[in-house]
């Protein structure tokens, strides 16, 4: 039986890796991507696999639950990557109600369209290993103080931003699917991703394009909150193993094991950069602005991702200086990439394209 896997926001950040992954290694399967194309959705992200026999793209909003039941059952969808959702905690800020109705709105529809359909065809002789996987953020858990034992797949769930506080909510609706529906579900808690096709708006890329601009980089507060960062791909290989050896009803958290504060990164970014781009550290160093904090701010968050290592044998592969290096490349060779963004052309390419949709 060929088998059909549904990713949710892959023309994103992270969902890009992970349909290039799965396209990649499994020629024999359906991989679909279903995104809305948000100002975050950029096609662009997956021009080298967009031809392939086994990828199609659908445009859908995942919180229109008719749409997305009626593709399950016409696809025969037996596997669920969930990706998409906002995922700017200072656009939650602004604009909390998106937040919600494609955070949790949209993942309950999905959930629903999937059990749904599911349970029609739980009889079918020689059913493959069904899975709803979504994808979620270590920010539900709260802030950490600098001596404080790092996120557990037990701690409480503690979100301070509206941002967090819907994907908390996300993640307890897929428990609860599965706690109360028997759906084989599995949920993963990842520190901040970093490496290409990140939107300009997150930390990483908008100072590499600020850099290469001459423009000021903006730091929220004093610079002293704590990130923990990981490579796009080492997170990448976590979703693969999760897929096929995780345990539904688990979750799992996943991390770098590499905390830095914001303002000792940035000025490795303005190093490495520089570096680069032939500019004076000096010079860029003074276009450091430091502005108002973001509200609620969280301090610091930090993994303890001993569960996927001991159970799964998962390992962070990409040294963070390796791995930085190779972003800050990559974001300076694809300037084109970044250019359309900031000017808006790929939006229009969107409109040009899909509007009658
Ligand atoms: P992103 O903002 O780059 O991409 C999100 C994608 O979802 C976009 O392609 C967008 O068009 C799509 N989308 C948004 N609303 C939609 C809707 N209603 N219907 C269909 N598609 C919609 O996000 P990302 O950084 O790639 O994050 C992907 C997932 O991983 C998110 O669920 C996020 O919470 C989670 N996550 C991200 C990080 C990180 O550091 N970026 C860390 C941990 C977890
Ligand atoms: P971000 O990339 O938005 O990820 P998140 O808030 O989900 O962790 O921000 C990473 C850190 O960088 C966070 O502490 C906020 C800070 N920050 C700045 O200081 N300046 C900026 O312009 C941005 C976007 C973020």
């Amino acid at each position: 039986m060929r088998r059909c896997i549904l990713i949710t926001g892959g023309a994103g950040f992270i969902g890009s890796h992970v349909v290039r992954l799965f396209v990649n290694k499994y020629p024999e399967y359906d991989i679909i991507n279903l995104d809305k194309l948000t100002y975050a959705g950029n096609l662009a992200n997956l021009k080298d696999i967009e031809d392939r026999p086994n990828y199609s793209f659908v445009k859908a909003d995942i919180a229109d639950f008719d749409t997305v039941y009626a593709l399950m059952k016409e696809r025969k969808v037996d596997g669920v990557i969930h990706l998409a959702a906002e995922s700017h905690v200072d656009r939650s800020i602004k604009d909390p109600f998106t937040f919600a109705r494609t955070n949790v709105i949209g993942t309950l529809s999905l959930l629903q369209a999937a059990r749904l359909y599911w349970e029609e065809c739980a009889a079918e002789e020689g059913a493959p290993r069904r899975l709803f996987y979504h994808i979620s953020t270590d920010e539900v858990y709260g802030s950490l103080q600098m001596d404080s034992p790092l996120f557990k797949e037990t701690n409480k769930y503690e979100p301070h931003s509206p941002y967090s506080a819907s994907k908390a909510s996300s993640d307890h609706f897929v428990r609860s699917f599965h706690d109360t529906y028997g759906l084989p579900t599995i949920v993963t808690n990842c520190s901040n991703n970093y490496g290409p096709y990140q939107f300009p708006e997150k930390l990483l890329p908008l100072m590499i394009s600020n850099i290469r601009d001459g423009k000021n980089l903006p730091v929220y507060g004093k610079g002293d909150n704590i990130r923990d960062w990981i490579y796009v791909e080492d997170h990448n290989r976590a979703v693969w193993l999760i897929v096929n050896k995780g345990i539904t009803g688990e979750k799992y958290n996943i991390g770098g094991e590499n905390e830095w504060q914001n303002i000792k990164l940035l000025h490795k970014v303005i190093e490495l950069t520089a570096a680069a781009t032939g500019k004076s550290v000096d010079e860029v160093e003074k276009t450091i602005t430091y502005v108002k904090d973001r509200p609620g701010h969280d301090k610091r968050y930090a993994i303890d991702c001993t569960k996927i290592k001991t159970k799964l044998g998962w390992e962070r592969k990409m040294t963070f200086e390796e791995g930085l290096q190779e972003t800050v490349k990559w974001y300076l060779k694809n300037s084109e990439w970044i250019n359309n963004i900031l000017n808006g052309n790929y939006k229009q390419w969107v409109e040009k394209n899909y509007s009658n949709r």
